[in-house]
């Protein structure tokens, strides 16, 4: 059975017929072509599903698209082809090898340098713990966190 889903995506507005038992992931990936969000473990476990929905982080494998019926969504792609200061700093600090995990970690720093501009090292590593990385061992993951967080300082203080 289909519903009508209605969507902010990025910034844009989506309305589909989704089959009820569709996970959001997959509506996004496979209705909607955004393909950043991976899918790992279809189980809330490794992360790499991760999209923002109304603002806070949700393993996007583990919510029924109906369920995010009139919700605001964010993926990585964000709705913008140029990288964001999080993802260029994700480049700079080399935080990333084979890169599944990274489109659901820079969803999380995003969420958290929303909140908390200047995180702790604590603080940062609290808000990637839902967030898997098998390759980096997480340290220049950090590293770019620490940037992005200074990168946007030195940009707002450039422009006062
Ligand atoms: Fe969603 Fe792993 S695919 S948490
Ligand atoms: Fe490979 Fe994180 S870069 S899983």
């Amino acid at each position: 059975m289909t519903h009508t889903v209605s969507l902010h995506v990025n910034g844009k507005h989506q309305q589909s017929e989704v089959d009820a038992g569709t996970p959001l992931i997959d509506h996004l990936r496979h209705g909607l072509r955004l393909t950043g969000a991976h899918v790992g473990c279809r189980s809330a476990s490794c992360g790499a599903c991760t999209v923002l929905l109304d603002g806070r982080t949700v393993k996007s494998c583990c919510v029924l698209a109906v369920e995010a019926d009139g919700a605001e969504v964010e993926t990585v792609e964000n709705g913008d082809d140029e990288l964001d200061d999080i993802q260029r700093a994700f480049v700079e600090a080399q935080a990333m090898q084979c890169g599944f995990c990274t489109p659901g970690m820079i969803v999380s720093v995003r969420a958290l340098l929303a909140e908390n501009p200047h995180p702790s090292d604590d603080e940062a590593r609290a808000a990637i713990r839902g967030n898997l990385c098998r390759c980096t061992g997480y340290t220049n993951i950090l590293k770019a966190i620490t940037m992005a967080a200074e990168n946007r300082d030195e940009s707002s203080l450039s422009t006062e």
